[in-house]
């Protein structure tokens, strides 16, 4: 949500965040180095350029394992969401290492012949038969490819012109990158004879992302049947409105799989999709700041009233109607189109009269809440 470009889309608290995770990267480096010039000496010493070679690679399959990790583990716990805000950053930074390991790899092992190395690389070796001669450098630089093409499309310029779907779709690549790359890792240690241990610790990984992603998932539906909606004319039953905790939302799932996310605020419940207009973070994770419904990932806002980003920003997402029925809320599964104007249902209406009230489409957003004039908790870039 930008008025501007910026290349890097920078905060104080971001560059704090990329100088820790930069000073890590450095810092693995140059112990993997120190370690290794101990370790392997003798029959089994290795060149400054290999070594430098292990270190750049396995730094940036660890960092990819670390971004793999991320959404599902603060999918499983709130505390883990700061963590998402920077991770477009961290993965340049995986890039910009494995890019600089690729680079050192082919120039070492292809740099010193006739042929132009990349050419080299893809033709020397058609060992495709055999896992025990199969180039696993071809595997490592298609991983590289895909690597590159997400880098190069992190930036917010991207999202908004290929849609955030079709770009979320995109950077889903990154997954069969990884398998590249376990397959690069588990083949190179298999045809050297260096043992299990770099596979074992490939494998370790691929088993923490796979068993996180598991865990995530089961959580979301044991979560949606939870929410399962005794839906009475075909309106979800969200429960009762006076669980709702000011400021938050309760998430429930219409029949489609569509999440909605159901809000309570300022004495009126309102509900929105799930779905973030940036990058589909969930809605529901969030909480109203300034009158905005502001979005856990990067904090994009939207009031609860219609759906609209507060000016000066454009973005908006789709309404529901919402009504509340002896204290329960109801929900239309129906989407409304992104920005439609649907009053709030009033909670203190029903909790002082006792009677059932309801909202429909309006005319006009609420004035009270107030539009804001800049983006609250989130950095709207
Ligand atoms: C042009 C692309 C690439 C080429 C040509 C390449 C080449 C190589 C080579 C030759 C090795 C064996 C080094 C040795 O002798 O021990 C290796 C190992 C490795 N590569 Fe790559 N690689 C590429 C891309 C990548 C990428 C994108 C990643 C990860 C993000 C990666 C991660 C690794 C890892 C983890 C190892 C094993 C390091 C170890 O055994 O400690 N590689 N690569
Ligand atoms: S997904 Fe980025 S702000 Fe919502």
């Amino acid at each position: 949500m930008s008025v501007g470009y910026t290349w890097v889309q920078w905060s104080p608290h971001k560059r704090v965040y990329d100088a820790v995770m930069a000073a890590g990267a450095v810092a693995y480096i140059a112990a993997f180095v120190g370690v290794g010039k101990v370790i392997w000496t003798g029959a089994h010493s290795i060149s400054d350029e290999v070594l430098v070679m292990r270190a750049l690679g396995s730094c940036g399959f660890g960092l990819l394992t670390l971004i793999l990790c991320i959404g599902p583990l603060a999918r499983l716990h709130r505390r883990f969401l700061p963590v998402l805000y920077n991770r477009r950053h961290l993965g340049v930074m995986t890039f910009l290492i494995s890019l600089v390991h690729g680079v050192v790899a082919i120039g070492y092992y292809h740099g010193f012949g006739v042929l132009n190395p990349l050419v080299s690389l893809l033709s020397i070796n058609t060992g495709f038969g055999s896992l025990r001669t199969f180039p696993y450098q071809t595997l490592g630089l298609a991983a590289l490819t895909i690597m590159f093409l997400l880098a190069a499309t992190s930036h917010d310029f991207w999202l908004k012109s290929l849609s955030a779907s079709a770009w979320k779709r995109l950077h889903m690549l990154v997954y069969g990158a990884y398998a590249l790359l376990v397959g690069h890792v588990a083949l190179g240690a298999l045809q050297a004879d260096r043992g299990w241990g770099a596979t074992a610790v490939v494998l370790a990984g691929v088993g923490l992302v796979t068993g996180l992603h598991l865990a995530a998932g089961r959580r979301e539906v044991s979560h949606d049947s939870a929410n399962a909606p005794s839906a009475e004319d075909g309106w979800i039953d969200a429960g009762p409105a006076s669980t709702i905790p000011e400021g938050r939302a309760r998430t429930v799932c219409a029949a489609g799989g569509e999440r909605i996310a159901v809000f309570r605020h300022a004495g009126g419940v309102s509900a929105v999709t799930n779905l973030c207009a940036h990058q589909g973070g969930p809605l529901g994770e969030g909480k109203v700041i300034d009158g905005c419904i502001t979005c856990p990932w990067h904090g994009w806002q939207y009031r609860p009233q219609d759906g609209c980003a507060p000016p000066p920003f454009v973005e908006k997402v789709a309404t529901y109607q919402v009504r509340i029925v002896r204290d329960r809320v109801l929900v239309n599964p129906k989407a409304n189109a992104p920005g439609t104007p649907v009053e709030p249902a009033r909670v203190n209406d029903v909790e002082r009269s006792g009677r059932a009230s309801s909202g429909g489409a309006s005319d006009g957003a609420r004035a009270s809440d107030g539009a804001q004039a800049s983006g609250a908790g989130g950095e709207h870039a």
